[in-house]
């Protein structure tokens, strides 16, 4: 064997998913909440988990190892508690929990992925509406289980990279925002508490309106978040000086995609502007796997839809009539696209 040649990397990525699998599954069982509360031991942890005794002391010394968790002692009396950050990010009960994004990695996209060669020879969806071909969105809110999950699951993956649009741009000269596919409303409520001179409304498939408006109260915003109900195809966008997609754009087709973004402009003032908040991938699509590995999530998802970088939504803007683009970094690999239409 070549002595400079190694095969970390290979069998690394070829079995992270042991590794994916042990911090969902432990998400899943609640380890973090529970050592929020203080250390626990390996016994004490066993028995509140409802555990088998042959998962001892693998599961919390793989979790160790990997960095979740920290361990004072060792054998019998050794105390496991939380990292900093999974003591912030991974008790439930914490105000900066994103688990939820995991909860559905690990109740949907964990068996989903395991169709992904069949996805690759066929270019089809591989999760719920594999067999019955239905629109995915409405299929997975007919379980309001579902709905939920998928709720948590975006507050969990967003709150980083609205955190940050909030701060990094500038919506001093703007008066209103509409957030077209909200959700929870998260970043119009996260933008409307950094710059509180700025109305926010967040528009959502009818279902969601309701958990909309729970977390609006419970952020304490509503005064100035309204959440309504949309269909982003078939209504009209609201007028507003900001338009606001967050990982919108990537759920859909080249069509539908210039289709949003047309409506989009149509809605703007002179001046105003749109924001697509997406991984979006390097323009010589080298860098960010992440983003490539959420666009090959989009064909297990929907099939037809796909992430893009940021040439990409340079040329659909300037189609669409937008006259300039610029992109922001987010965090890690999120960025947001900006497309400014003439003022
Ligand atoms: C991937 S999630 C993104 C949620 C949120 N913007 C974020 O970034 O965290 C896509 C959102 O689009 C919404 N959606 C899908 N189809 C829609 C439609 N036809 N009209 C309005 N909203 C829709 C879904 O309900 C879901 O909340």
């Amino acid at each position: 064997m070549n002595a400079s040649l190694s095969p970390e990397h290979i069998l690394q990525t070829g079995m992270a998913f042991w590794g994916s699998k042990a911090l969902l599954s432990a998400v899943e069982l609640g380890v973090f909440t529970l050592l929020a509360e203080g250390p626990h031991t390996a016994e004490q942890l066993r028995r509140r988990l409802g555990l088998h005794p042959r998962a001892m002391p693998d599961f919390l010394d793989t979790l160790l190892a990997l960095g979740f968790v920290q361990r004072e002692g060792s054998g019998e009396l050794a105390a496991y508690s939380n990292t900093a950050e999974t003591q912030f990010f991974l008790d439930r009960a914490s105000p900066g929990y994103i688990g939820g994004v995991l909860e559905m990695a690990n109740a949907r996209l964990y068996p989903f992925w395991a169709g992904l060669t069949e996805a690759l020879r066929t270019g089809q969806p591989q999760n719920e509406i594999k067999h019955s071909g239905e629109p995915m969105f409405a299929k997975l809110y007919e379980d309001p289980a579902r709905l939920e999950q998928f709720m948590a699951a975006m507050s969990g993956i967003s709150a980083g990279n609205f955190t940050l649009l909030a701060d990094k741009f500038d919506f001093g000269p703007y008066r209103t925002l509409a957030d077209i596919g909200g959700a929870t409303g998260q970043l119009a409520c996260l933008v409307a508490a950094r710059h509180p001179h700025l109305r926010c409304t967040t528009l959502d498939l009818p279902q969601v309106t309701a958990i909309a408006e729970r977390h609006i109260e419970r952020r304490g915003l509503a005064g100035c978040v309204q959440a309504r109900p949309i269909d982003f195809f078939s209504d009209d966008f609201p007028q507003a000086d900001v338009i606001t997609m967050g990982m919108i754009l990537h759920d859909w087709n080249l069509e539908k995609k210039l289709q949003l973004m047309r409506k989009a402009y149509d809605a703007l003032p002179p001046g105003g502007c749109l924001i697509a908040v997406d991984n979006l991938i390097d323009d010589d699509r080298r860098h960010n796997a992440f983003g490539l590995l959420m666009s090959l999530n989009m064909l297990i998802e929907f099939g037809d839809a796909f992430d893009y970088t940021g040439a990409d939504f340079d040329r659909w803007a300037r189609e669409v009539g937008f006259q300039r683009t610029e992109l922001i970094p987010l965090v890690g690999p999120g960025s947001a696209a900006v497309a400014y239409k003439q003022a």
